[in-house]
């Protein structure tokens, strides 16, 4: 919810301004934010990165980003040359505090509020921040978005949140986790809080265990640098999943207010009991096919042999009384045979089976929240089959489906960082990560890493296109649960 103090930025800051998030989803998503009239049409929108590039360059490099990614029915020649004109562009080297002086001029007045998107290199978070505040873009009025990766793990996150807060105070620091953007993430709290059905059972009486899974087909795409000297655990699990689990798992809050719900979120991810040694694996891939086209190892995308996993899997117990005993597992993998995240809520069977004696079996019910590419709830029930019979009773799962795609078939899509740059500019912190989010999950994150490293747990091989190594059927099999395939 927007603090009611918080106003509307006027202009906008984007630090990487010709990057690849910023070609792939800032820009797009600043468009369609502009063409559907939701941010003021004279929001200034100043570019700034390393290349030397004019204004004109600027709005060519979008025109060309926009042409590339948006899909073709957002595609309005006349919106895309206004908002091509809010751009503006200067460069700058970011390690160097002068060059901050000529971005302040170029952008001069802030009297009516900065809004900043920080998307660089973590090596260059320190010294922005420094020539934001030299040059007079840090004062009251000015807000800051910090996309990932920030940092790699406590200490080094802390060092950075240390060197933002020492000029933006915890209300004007917006950190990104763009999972939270996504509809239908937002819609995990809808289901579970604005109907009466399903908090009752949400607990570890009626739940057996809670499965999250992200998975993603797609191998390094060209980001070798940063990802191998990160890994699955540290790129998807400790952010984006931790969210996710945090989301099920929290207490309902007070108010849909950024506070009640963070406060909610920390208490989770605080009462995260340290994972057992054996009970998480990581695995990278090898040869396969996803898609049924052929594709290479991980060794072979580095150009070089590596133990950096790209996968993980884990099971986790939240200490609470609302979650003693329920294990939560997580598993998060590149080239695996499907793109798909989803959470899982598998219920105890009923205590007793009233069929048994007429040979009628009985499912445990399962909730099936997906998020995406499709986004549906699904609940598996029990019915019976159709049939005269008198001696037996057949029983038979059935989906119990609502499909958010079909039900707002009407409504505009949006993508996560429409969402999020809307918020950023207006000043709404809900969707953001707290100071004391971020650092509960590292420090969770940091002690799998310890156990890691003590018992020398390697990464182990699967092929490309599969669910991941078998060691990750192991951890769910063992407790006689398995993974929704
Ligand atoms: C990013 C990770 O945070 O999320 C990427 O760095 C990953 O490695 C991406 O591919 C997945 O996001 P989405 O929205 O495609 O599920």
């Amino acid at each position: 919810m927007t603090d009611e103090t918080a106003e509307r930025s006027s202009t906008l800051l984007l630090f990487g301004a010709t990057g690849d998030l910023a070609k792939r989803m800032l820009l797009p998503s600043l468009y369609a934010l502009y063409a559907d009239g939701l941010i003021a049409p004279d929001l200034r929108i100043f570019g700034t990165a390393r290349s030397a590039l004019s204004d004109d360059e600027y709005r060519d490099f979008a025109r060309q980003a926009l042409d590339e990614f948006l899909p073709t029915d957002r595609k309005t020649p006349a919106a895309i040359a206004d908002f091509l004109n809010r751009l503006y562009y200067q460069p700058l080297d970011a390690s160097v505090v002068d060059g901050f002086g000529p971005l302040a001029a170029k952008i001069g007045d802030i009297s009516g509020g900065l809004s900043i998107f920080l998307s660089t290199a973590p090596s260059l978070f320190e010294p922005t921040i420094k020539g934001l505040q030299q040059a007079g873009l840090a004062c009251a009025n000015v807000r800051i978005g910090l996309e990932k990766p920030l940092g790699n793990d406590l200490a080094s996150s802390a060092q950075i949140n240390d060197a933002v807060a020492r000029v933006f105070p915890e209300d004007r620091t917006f950190r990104i986790d763009h999972y939270l953007g996504k509809e239908t993430v937002q819609n995990l709290m809808a289901l579970r809080f604005a109907n009466m059905l399903f908090e009752p059972l949400w607990n570890a009486n009626a739940i057996e265990h809670v499965q999250i899974t992200v998975s993603e087909t797609v191998g390094l795409e060209g980001r070798a640098a940063f990802y191998d000297g990160t890994g699955a655990l540290r790129d998807m699990l400790q952010n984006h999943m931790l969210q996710l689990l945090a989301l099920t798992a929290m207490e309902p809050p007070a108010n849909f207010d950024s506070t009640a719900i963070r406060d909610e979120k920390v208490k989770v991810l605080r009462a995260l009991r340290p994972v057992a040694d054996g009970d998480s694996m990581r695995g990278q891939y090898g040869d396969g096919a996803v898609n049924s086209q052929p594709v290479g190892s991980y060794a072979n995308d580095l150009g070089e042999a590596s133990d950096t996993e790209t996968f993980v899997a884990l099971k986790a117990y939240i200490d609470n009384w609302r979650w003693h005993g329920v294990p939560f597992y997580l598993r998060t993998g590149k080239r695996l045979a499907e793109r798909r995240s989803e959470i899982v809520i598998q219920f105890k069977t009923v205590p007793h089976n009233i069929f048994d004696p007429r040979g009628g079996k009985l499912e445990a019910n399962q909730l099936i929240i997906r998020l995406q590419p499709e986004e549906y709830v699904r609940l598996m029930v029990m019915a019976k089959e159709p049939g005269l019979e008198r001696g037996d009773v057949r029983l038979r799962e059935v989906p119990l489906d609502l499909s958010l795609t079909t039900a707002f078939a009407g409504s505009q899509r949006r993508i996560a960082y429409e969402r999020l740059l809307l918020d950023l500019i207006e000043g709404d912190q809900t969707l953001f990560v707290r100071r004391d989010e971020v650092e509960a999950q590292w420090k969770w994150v940091d002690a799998i890493r310890e156990v890691w490293k003590k018992n020398k747990v390697g990464a182990k091989p699967y092929a490309s296109g599969s669910w991941g190594p078998s060691a990750a059927i192991a951890l769910t099999e063992r407790d006689g649960a398995s993974w929704h395939e």
